[in-house]
């Protein structure tokens, strides 16, 4: 892996790649890689032939009272990582790189579906997330980007956005990686304490619990949403933020449950704000 700092570096080395005639993968991150990162560079690989990741906590995706501050970061063992899953480049921007003018103006904005699920939350988060993957789509050029499923709405956002402004870039999305008990992997679980870290398998329980039901039958939105809700309220140090069942391409709210529905989730467990889904 060669570490990268600059937007001319990676648009030089990318170009000579697809001058020798390789297909470019691209997966963005904020880093602090674990084995669902390194699940994505893997996909990333089946389909392409030289790997660029990124690794930027990219500050206009972040609230003033959220994390941006504390996100863990730990880029000696992420170069590590990287290297053992043969990614070829990875850039690491600073700030100053990715936002060089103080009085940048123009975003990405996402539009109604941005204003669901996560987004009703998190005011100007999607439009933060799309307008620092676009920049990152111009400077890599990739020919395939792959995101992960835990983050169902940025995924779906990302898809649309390619479509709507014409990027030439094929988008791919990979499923969550959890761990055995069911928890999804995330950077933020590392916030967790033991009790936490044992109460925040029961997101996924409670997903699990409502597909079963999807599966014998169970049709109504709100019963499969109670179904994981009743899951999550017997957990002390759980305090549900949403949960949703929406179409998987306009992420709106279905009359009736269907399949291929994503019923999504976000809960406050304990201090930290953790996501997760299932595709029904
Ligand atoms: O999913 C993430 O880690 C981030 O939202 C992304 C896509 C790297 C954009 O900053």
């Amino acid at each position: 892996v060669i570490n990268v700092v600059t937007t001319a570096d990676v648009r030089a080395a990318v170009g000579a790649a697809r001058s020798a005639g390789r297909r470019i993968g691209f997966v963005p991150t904020m880093g602090y890689l674990h084995e669902g990162h390194l699940a994505l560079f893997d996909r990333a690989r089946e389909h392409t032939d030289f790997l660029v990741a990124s690794i930027f906590v990219n500050p206009l995706q972040f609230g003033p009272s959220e994390d941006l501050a504390r996100y863990p970061r730990d880029l000696d063992r992420d170069s590590r990582l990287a290297e053992e899953r043969s990614v070829d480049i990875l850039f690491i921007p600073a700030a100053a790189e990715m936002y060089p003018d103080a009085d940048a103006r123009i975003r990405i904005t996402p539009g109604a579906m941005g204003d669901v699920m996560c987004g009703a939350f998190r005011p100007g988060h999607f439009s933060g997330v799309l307008t620092v993957v676009g920049k990152l789509f111009n400077i890599v050029a990739p020919d395939v980007a792959v995101f992960g499923q835990k983050d169902y709405q940025q995924a779906a956002l990302i898809r649309r956005m390619v479509h709507d402004l014409d990027f030439p870039v094929r988008i791919d999305v990979a499923p969550t990686v959890r761990e055995a008990d069911g928890l999804a992997l995330s950077s933020r679980n590392t916030y967790l304490d033991e009790s936490a870290r044992r109460q925040a398998a029961s997101i996924y329980s409670g997903l699990q619990a409502a597909r079963t039901a999807f599966g014998a039958g169970e049709r109504g939105p709100a019963q499969l949403c109670d179904i994981v809700r009743t899951r999550l309220d017997t957990q002390p140090d759980i305090r549900v933020q949403y949960i949703e069942l929406v179409d998987s391409g306009t992420l709106q709210p279905p009359v009736i449950a269907n399949v291929g529905n994503v019923l999504a989730v976000a809960a406050f467990v304990g201090a930290t704000r953790l996501i997760d889904n299932v595709i029904l």
